[in-house]
């Protein structure tokens, strides 16, 4: 049991049945989380982040066809019945969606879905237990007067205190696993902070594995031990947070850092990447990001990259190791 990752991916497939055909929105993912690793997941507007954890979290419409192996310690979810995800999610396993507002019901009090969320997985819970259990993590995840908070309704908290009560939600029954995606965007940076840190503790504290989706880089030198960067349903790299930082290999990942070099000498953006990225419907056979990229070749538009290793960092790319390291930092959060 102890070495066993906490949850492996293999293979993750989406694909969504739309009117006029099939597009494929998750394109063989596969990824492994510890306990206790906080794994951040970037990658542009489109690339299949938010899809990719939904399939984790067996989250997705009717619509979507998955395949491939989701293992949370060891147990296959892929396939599953849905009653048993519904047991598994909200006790062993919860995500933390980035609008609070849609994730809570407004015309219950705060408190209410809290002891739900708490009796739901804990049969033997009273509501009188659910209760002062509700008021405590009120207090773990710093709200103000929890005894009073607990009976108000969504709409009498700010937007950073919405976010406070997602993730009391969310850590109720001290799940094994926690999605957050974007769980910070809508807050202010003290308030982002916060939450950020109270994800940490607990990941440090109960051994909580933590995927976060963030499309902001310096969340994710601040909080992330490992990185994977999605582009057009893929992971098209990963590695040690420190080496995505120090030595981007992928084009793509350059880019995202701003470091990709241009023929003019100066130092791109991510804006600076011409084109947009390919929807679901639209990826270009060989290397879905080769109509954007400055380095490719012929190989590029006929074959799709493999992930391959290269020390620490695994890379799809056919170039990897042509083009020359580039070196970057970001501010850490
Ligand atoms: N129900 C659906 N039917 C068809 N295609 C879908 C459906 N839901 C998502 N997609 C497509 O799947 C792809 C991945 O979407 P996803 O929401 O995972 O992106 P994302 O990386 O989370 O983006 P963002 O950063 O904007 O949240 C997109 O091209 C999207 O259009
Ligand atoms: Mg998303």
């Amino acid at each position: 049991m102890g070495d066993q990752p906490l949850l492996e991916v293999n293979d993750l497939r989406v694909t969504f049945e739309i009117a006029n055909g099939y597009v494929e929105a998750v394109r063989g993912v596969n990824f492994s989380l510890k306990r206790g690793e906080i794994m951040g997941l970037v990658g542009e507007s489109g690339s299949g982040k938010s899809i990719t954890m939904r399939a984790v979290m067996g989250l997705l419409p009717p619509s979507a066809m998955v395949s491939g192996s989701v293992k949370l310690l060891g147990r296959e979810l892929i396939g599953s019945p849905a009653k048993d995800l519904r047991q598994l999610r909200g006790s062993r396993m919860s995500m933390v969606f980035q609008d609070p507002l849609t994730a809570l019901n407004p015309v219950l009090t705060v408190g209410d879905q809290l002891v739900e969320a708490i009796r739901i997985h804990n049969p033997q819970c009273t509501a009188k237990e659910g209760r002062t259990r509700a008021i405590e993590l009120f207090r773990s995840v710093a709200i103000p007067f929890p005894e009073k908070r607990i009976d108000q309704y969504p709409h009498e908290f700010s937007g950073g205190m919405r976010q406070r009560v997602v993730v009391a939600i969310a850590i109720a029954n001290k799940p094994d696993l926690i999605i957050a995606d974007e769980p910070t965007t809508a807050l202010d940076v003290t308030v982002q902070a916060q939450v950020l840190e109270l994800l940490r503790n607990l990941c440090e504290g109960s051994g909580t594995g933590l995927v976060l989706i963030t499309h902001d880089l310096g969340v994710v030198a601040g909080m992330a031990e490992h990185v994977s960067v999605m582009y057009a349903g893929s992971i098209v790299e990963r590695a040690p947070v420190d080496d995505l930082f120090d030595n981007p290999r992928h084009p793509y990942t350059r880019g995202l850092l701003g470091s990709l070099p241009q023929l003019t000498g100066e130092i791109a953006r991510l804006s600076d990447i011409g084109g947009a990225p390919p929807t679901a419907g639209t990826i270009p056979p060989g290397c879905a990001f080769n109509p954007r990229c400055s380095f490719s070749v012929e190989r590029c538009q006929l074959e799709r990259p493999e992930l391959r290793g290269f020390g620490p960092t695994d890379v799809a790319c056919h170039l990897a190791q042509a083009i020359p390291a580039a070196q970057t930092r970001v501010n850490s959060a």
